[in-house]
């Protein structure tokens, strides 16, 4: 959460930040600020609540000069979206500014004891306490340079940051330092870059270098980059090469980026089986399972750890590797795993999905299940991320960046992953016969295609969101692979358009769900051909016979649902366990459309982030 930008170079700052910004808005979008020093040496400091456009708003008429500044896009933990409580925040005498992401849980201790030293706070905030510390100990060792009592003070505090330092009285130079937070620095010539991730600097430079946990970088004007730990050990800065090109987070002439990334899927889904599947030759290519291939062959278990859209994937992986593989698999919400002193064996393989790599609860729970021994396998899709880099192996989704709050192309890209996972284990255990295998793996290549004809469908889509807009609830159903679908569809819904929307598995419905069902109460159902197909039809009888409103994706060519329905929405026909791929879409496009009627923002829902760095 929170998204952080700093600029040190020849050109005009505030530009830079606000773009920057704007880019990370994503991150969380409660408030927003800035900080520069003017060439008259003025630290200029400008926040506001709301957005970036509102920031822009209230300092129209001010001084935005320098070349050298920090920027902040906040989403609230300590204190209220507000404009005190926005970054960048002060020290005591005003000449440090900083931007944070992240907690600093020890916090209220520390600010305690710099009240009896006299220190007065404006904000609620934990960012403010820091810069309080770092400020106390430079006054009382006034020949400490600021990136050492920068360390210092990250010696003193728990917790989680990515923050960067400006001092009024030094314009050359920026400190950065993180932990448990993202951070990247792009090296330009004779400037730099710091950003939450690279999309603010992919257009200056190519050239990174990402900041591993509890090291400070002494970014200083005209002079090679300087990385030292916390502890004040030299590091030597790894610069890369990204990987990441400037239309991948533009709009590309959609509305919204949810709209472009949901468009995107046909092209995603390839892109996560590129280089991994030929259905020709029957070889699937997975390198993190291959070097863990005896660990797969003999587990006896595997846990799968995640949150939100990440975790409907792995209910997917769930029905995937029980029916491919013959592996049992638990299915676990992240933030629930971590503090429940869960059982885990050396032998369980723990699969860990997150879309951004960055997800806290995620992180602590892969950290849990190593301190037990068990393997941990990534499915990410943020190259470089922190889950990427604390799991034992793992295999990208390549979905490309997803900037929508509401995930979409990366919920496809992970079960396409988790698809030939499944595949690729079941074969190296024998669990698969070989004809099946072989038929899934034309079926898996067909995905993209059979998508694209669904997204054709988004007309009478949208006709129907028209219809259905002002819902107060909905009720989402369906068995076997297509609950995991059910929850996604109304996680979808609730999340970008405010309806209040439920997943249920179909037959549950009648423990309980049924008594919601009136004449005002759509239902959208999952009814495709397969094993459960009559059950479903029972289901949604159950529902007309209460009046409630079909809305049901069929198998095409369907004529029993059709006659009960409200509406369907027909897509192309494929192997059952590949379903969710294709019958996802609608669900998608539906809630996108609704959020767009219901005037919300889509991109940038109330009250989320698309990082969730926080517990
Ligand atoms: C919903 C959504 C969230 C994320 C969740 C996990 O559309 O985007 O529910 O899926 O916050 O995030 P990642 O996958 O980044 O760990």
């Amino acid at each position: 959460m929170c998204g952080i930008v700093g600029y040190i170079g020849n050109r005009d700052a505030f530009p830079i930040l606000i773009k920057g910004l704007q880019r990370l808005e994503y991150r969380g979008y409660d408030s927003a600020g800035v900080a520069m020093i003017s060439p008259e040496g003025n630290l200029n400091v400008y926040k506001k609540k709301g957005k970036v456009s509102d920031l822009l708003d209230s300092c129209k008429d001010k001084d935005k000069s320098g070349n050298i500044g920090i920027g902040h896009t906040r989403w609230a933990t300590h204190g209220e979206p507000n404009d005190v409580n926005s970054h960048p925040h002060y020290s005591q005498t005003k000449d440090l500014v900083i931007i944070h992401n992240g907690i600093i849980e020890n916090y209220a201790s520390i600010k305690e004891g710099l009240q009896k030293r006299g220190h007065t706070f404006l904000s609620e905030t934990d960012t403010e306490v820091l810069i309080h510390l770092i400020e106390d100990i430079r006054k009382h060792e006034p020949e400490m340079k600021l990136g050492h009592a920068v360390m210092a003070a990250l010696n003193q505090v728990n917790g989680a940051y990515a923050i960067v330092i400006l001092d009024k009285n030094d314009r050359d130079t920026l400190i950065a330092a993180k932990k448990g937070s993202p951070m990247v620095i792009g090296v330009g010539k004779d400037e730099y870059f710091i950003a939450s991730d690279a999309s603010p600097i992919v257009e200056y430079t190519k050239n990174v270098v990402y900041i591993e946990d509890e090291h400070v970088a002494i970014i200083r004007r005209g002079e090679e980059l300087k990385i030292r730990t916390i502890r004040d050990k030299e590091i030597t800065p790894y610069v890369q090469e990204l990987e990441m090109e400037l239309e991948a987070i533009e709009k590309g002439g959609y509305d919204h980026f949810m709209l472009k990334e949901i468009y995107e899927q046909p092209r995603s889904i390839f892109d996560s089986m590129r280089g991994r599947l030929n259905s020709e030759t029957g070889h699937l290519k997975m390198g993190g399972i291959e070097e863990h291939e005896g660990k797969f062959k003999n587990a006896k278990r595997i846990i799968v750890i995640a949150c939100g859209t990440s975790w409907h994937a792995g209910m997917v992986a769930e029905y995937l590797f029980e029916e491919y593989a013959r592996i049992p698999v638990e299915v676990e919400y992240a933030s629930e795993f971590r503090y429940r002193n869960p059982i885990i064996y050396p032998d369980d393989i723990v699969i860990a999905i997150s879309q951004s790599g960055e997800t806290a609860d995620t992180l602590a729970a892969i950290e849990l299940a190593k301190t037990k021994g068990a393997t941990i396998f990534g499915v990410c899709n943020v190259v470089g991320s922190s889950i990427a880099r604390a799991t034992h192996a793992g295999s990208y989704t390549h979905a490309g960046p997803e900037i929508g709050v509401a995930s979409t192309k990366a919920f496809t890209a992970q079960v396409t992953v988790l698809t030939l996972m499944a595949l690729h284990v079941a074969k190296v255990k024998g669990a698969i016969a070989e004809s099946r295998y072989r038929q899934l793996l034309y079926e898996m290549e067909s995905i993209p295609a059979k998508v694209e004809e669904v997204l054709k469908l988004n007309d009478s889509i949208k006709k129907i969101a028209a219809e259905y807009k002002d819902a107060a609830n909905a009720l989402y159903l369906g068995r076997g692979y297509s609950f995991p679908v059910a929850l996604e569809g109304a996680l979808k819904l609730k999340e970008i358009s405010y309806i209040h929307a439920e997943g249920y598995p179909a037959a549950e419905m009648k423990h309980g769900p049924i008594a919601l069902i009136d004449e005002a109460m759509p239902v959208f159902v999952i009814a495709t051909k397969g094993p459960n197909y009559e059950k479903v039809v029972s289901n949604i009888q159950e529902v007309k016979a209460r009046k409630g409103r079909i809305i049901a994706i069929v198998t095409a060519g369907d004529v029993e649902v059709k006659k009960m329905a409200e509406h369907v929405i027909e897509i192309p026909e494929t192997d059952e366990s590949l379903v969710p791929l294709v019958s996802v879409i609608p669900w998608q496009l539906l809630s996108y459309h609704i959020a767009v009627m219901r005037g919300c923002n889509v991109d940038q829902p109330r009250n989320l982030a698309k990082s969730v760095t926080v517990e």
